[in-house]
């Protein structure tokens, strides 16, 4: 069980560079794949399908499309910033504004501000360090049955990434979630290039490789049990022996 639990903790996001000449035995892709389809989905419906990448050139394709950055994401990731590992330690939510191209990380940034996208340029040669690329699909015809917006459908696809991504690190291959590749325009260059239906949604990605630089550890934080547990009645704290 402390395997388990220990698994759980040492899962991460690897935001970093990936050896490009080292691909993913598949044997290990197909494992990945089959803790996803072991995950627990609202009434079973199993409401995904996963589109794997590895072609070079379709993965230097989805690289080149332009990823602007919303102002709304720029707001909103400021909001939950912390500027030092004190900061993040006392907060333990949210990620180090580091993480970030400096722009992001003042009050108040403005459109004009935002003058180059480090971050996009970043991210473009990350993905294109990738061997393999995921992309996971959320298809709205097999949906919940009776759940508002199909709200248990959606957190299936968690369910699905989740095992995935524990299956991937515990192989030792690092995985990355890319959200960016889902929505506007280049979401829907993304759907053309790989002949995606457009019945489907792109729900999310993710870059699955090795890791160049294997000295990669960040600061991880989490609230404890305490801070969230609630005993009975809402707001009465639970006590561990
Ligand atoms: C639904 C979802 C979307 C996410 N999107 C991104 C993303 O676009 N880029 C990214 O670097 N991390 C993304 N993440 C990873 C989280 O930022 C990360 O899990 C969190 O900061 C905790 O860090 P850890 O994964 O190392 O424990 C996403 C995670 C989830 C569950």
């Amino acid at each position: 069980m402390n395997d388990l639990l220990n698994l759980i903790k040492d899962r991460h996001s690897s935001r970093i560079f990936f050896d490009p000449n080292r691909s993913i035995a598949k044997d290990d892709l197909h494992k990945i794949l089959e803790a996803g389809s072991w995950a627990p989905t609202a009434h079973n419906m199993q409401n995904f399908e996963v589109l794997i990448v590895d072609d070079k050139k379709l993965i230097e394709a989805i690289a080149d499309l332009k990823m602007p950055t919303s102002m709304t994401f720029i707001k909103e990731n400021y909001k939950q910033l912390s500027f030092s590992e004190k900061d993040l330690l006392q907060k333990k939510t949210g990620v180090l504004g580091t993480m970030f191209p400096p722009a992001w990380t003042k009050p108040n940034v403005k459109k004009a501000d935002i003058t180059t996208d480090d971050r996009g340029d970043f991210m473009q040669k990350e993905l294109i360090s990738s061997p393999v690329l995921g992309i996971v699909l959320y298809d709205p015809s097999r949906r919940a049955p009776a759940s508002e917006g199909d709200f248990l459908g959606i957190i299936s696809l968690g369910c699905v990434m989740e095992n995935m991504w524990l299956m991937a690190n515990s192989l030792g291959i690092d995985f990355h979630i890319v959200s960016s590749l889902s929505n506007g325009p280049a979401g829907k260059n993304i759907k053309k290039l790989l002949n995606i239906p457009k019945e489907l949604i792109i729900a999310y990605s993710f870059r699955l490789g090795y890791a160049v630089n294997k000295n990669n550890k960040y600061l991880r934080v989490r609230r404890d049990v305490e801070d969230f547990m609630h005993h009975n009645k809402y707001g009465a704290k639970h006590e561990r022996n």
